[in-house]
């Protein structure tokens, strides 16, 4: 029997807390959709934070275009390059030895034609070294998952709100509601999976919808703001850490926090600064002679 016809083993026990530390890859997430495993996913842009989260066990991190909002200082994601893209991946590729790194597709690079898609995803596999790119629409960005899919580059769709989209919307609906848009919905969502990707973020879904989705498909979704029934669930890593600020400090309602890291990097700035202005830092412990 050759190893294309055996059943591909599990990375340990699980995709969260399996005790293999070889990379994971789209076969180990498809696996965990048959076995009915529900896995988190982060986003990460930095070496650093993403060796926190391998270490934590998290086997699929994001270098999210929200890494306009959460990292470049952006208002949004829509102007974020292929470049910067590129140089994040790479460090979070660098950074971790065990997750599978999904780099994201940034606004512009991939909407033009399918060849477009192509020559932008190749760019950030062979430059970042990612194992999987994710692009916004459903059946708007069908033939672009063909393509790559048959080039070899596994993708991961995103629907429902496609934060790309950000200036058509004029806001951030919530998607699905009323039977039209919840047919439409259902559709990209068979698209993706009929062109090729091998998991799809379901974005701010009527929680009821984002149900039926993750029943009518084989491939894995992975909610944020869509529910519990999602195969995944994705948290922006800076809203999960509480690391982010708000605007009159209004978290959103699918956003959890599981840390005051803001807080914990304020104090630790504010005890250093004390420390120099009053003279306690350096001691004689931290010099040379
Ligand atoms: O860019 C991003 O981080 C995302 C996730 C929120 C799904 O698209």
């Amino acid at each position: 029997m050759t190893s294309a016809m055996t059943e591909h083993k599990p990375a340990g026990t699980g995709l969260y807390g399996g005790r293999s530390s070889r990379r994971l890859t789209v076969r180990d997430i498809a696996a965990a959709k048959r076995r009915g495993e529900k896995w988190p996913m982060l986003t990460a842009y930095d070496a650093v934070t993403a060796s926190v989260f391998d270490e934590a066990g998290i086997p699929v991190m994001l270098v999210g275009d929200s890494m306009g909002n959460a990292h470049l200082g952006y208002e949004s994601t829509v102007p974020v390059t292929l470049d910067q893209m590129t140089m994040l991946a790479g460090a979070v590729v660098r950074g971790t030895s065990r997750a599978l790194i999904v780099g994201d597709l940034p606004f512009g690079s991939y909407q033009e034609s399918a060849v477009q898609a192509l020559r932008s995803a190749t760019h950030l596999v062979k430059e970042a070294g990612v194992g999987a790119v994710k692009l916004e629409g459903g059946e708007r960005s069908a033939d672009q998952i063909r393509l790559l899919v048959e080039s070899g580059i596994p993708v991961m769709a995103h629907v429902g709100l496609t934060p790309q989209s950000v200036h058509a919307y004029g806001g951030h609906p919530v998607q699905g509601r009323g039977e039209e848009a919840a047919q439409q919905l259902l559709r990209d969502a068979k698209a993706v999976q009929n062109a090729g990707a091998f998991a799809v973020v379901l974005e701010l879904v009527t929680a009821e919808l984002a149900a039926e989705v993750t029943r009518s498909l084989h491939i894995p979704t992975i909610g944020i703001g869509s529910g519990a029934e999602c195969d995944a669930q994705v948290l922006v890593w800076t809203d999960m850490a509480g690391m982010t600020e708000w605007p009159g400090g209004r978290t959103p309602r699918f956003v959890k926090q599981y840390g005051r890291l803001r807080e914990a990097l304020g104090d630790a700035a504010r005890a250093f600064a004390e420390d120099v202005v009053g003279g306690a830092y350096p001691a004689e412990e931290h010099s040379f002679h």
